[in-house]
């Protein structure tokens, strides 16, 4: 848990959850806050199963897994290619078109040049190609008449090379994957103006709708991409795939797959968990479940 991301706060709340119940199912746990030296405490510690509670790199890019593989430390989650796949959003979209789900268009974009100019025309919206939480994600609506000054500020540290993509209206799904089976679809409502940081994580500043209200179609098409695309990308473990829905246009035409996340939100009210119970999967069990998937060469 922990690491050096954008999103350590939101690992450590993961992970001591994770840590809580993996006590409660019987487990001896050691909570690791990773930083550098994790090779040797890994080393040190000599873990029968690692379970992997970190968001964004390291533990969500390949690069702890592959550690975990020398050290032949069996793990959760996704194993080295799907993890370094599905992180870089531009090359994992590449990968899930070819496998015939629907992705945004879009195109990459220098930081200095999107600051500059319109991107794309508007609504759009650019974000980091490898951060997540909505870390750095701007929407530009069609009375914005600049683009986004924020990626001018010195200390911007999301990358050089940022993500434009068509502003898709509507609803905001979301369906995680266990092993190969889907867990069911959430709407995300937002309170605030888009689903960014403080929304995900503020309390009442996002609402769960489960099982999500859109048309029986939709919600098994949703089920079915989500499985597809957890394949498409060799994930394994537990994922979960964003969605937008443009509900104006018919069926399942206005679904656009955003991402998959390897490393999901494992807090008690995180997505992926509210899922999981409402499919009759316990907490526990769920962590269970994880701790026991756990392996090499994933
Ligand atoms: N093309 C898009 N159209 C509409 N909203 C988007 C689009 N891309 C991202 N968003 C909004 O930004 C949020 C974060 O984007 P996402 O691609 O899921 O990255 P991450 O969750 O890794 O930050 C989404 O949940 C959605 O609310
Ligand atoms: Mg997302």
């Amino acid at each position: 848990m922990g690491g050096w991301s954008a999103e350590r706060e939101v690992s450590l709340r993961s992970g001591k959850t994770c840590a809580d119940a993996a006590e409660k199912a019987g487990y001896r746990v050691s909570r690791v806050d990773v930083d550098r030296e994790i090779a040797a405490r890994l080393r040190a510690l000599k873990p029968d199963v690692a379970l992997n509670v970190l968001h964004g790199r390291p533990g969500e890019d390949g690069t702890l897994q592959g550690l975990l593989e020398i050290l032949a430390i069996p793990y959760s989650h996704s194993g080295v290619l799907a993890s370094a796949l599905a992180i870089q959003k531009d090359i994992a979209k590449t990968v899930l078109k070819a496998a015939g789900i629907p992705v945004p268009g879009g195109r990459l974009v220098a930081r200095a040049d999107a600051a500059r100019a319109h991107a794309l025309p508007k609504p759009y919206v650019i974000k980091p190609v490898a951060e997540g939480s909505s870390v750095g994600v701007f929407i530009v609506s069609e009375d914005q008449t600049h683009p986004p000054q924020e990626l001018t500020r010195p200390d911007w540290t999301f990358g050089e090379t940022l993500l434009a993509e068509p502003f898709i209206a509507g609803k905001e799904l979301t369906c995680g994957v266990m092993g190969d089976k889907a867990l069911g679809v959430i709407e995300v409502v937002h309170m605030l103006k888009f689903y960014d940081y403080e929304a995900k994580y503020a309390p009442g500043g996002s609402k769960h709708l489960l099982p999500a209200p859109i048309a029986p179609d939709v919600y098994e098409e949703v089920q079915r991409l989500s499985v597809a695309a957890h394949q498409a990308l060799g994930c394994r473990g537990v994922t979960r795939a964003d969605f937008r829905y443009d509900d104006s246009k018919p069926g399942i035409e206005g679904l656009f797959c955003l991402e998959v996340n390897t490393q999901p939100g494992m807090t008690e009210t995180s997505l992926v968990p509210d899922m999981a119970t409402h499919a009759g999967i316990a907490f526990e069990e769920l962590v269970r479940w994880m701790i026991e998937d756990a392996s090499l060469n994933r």
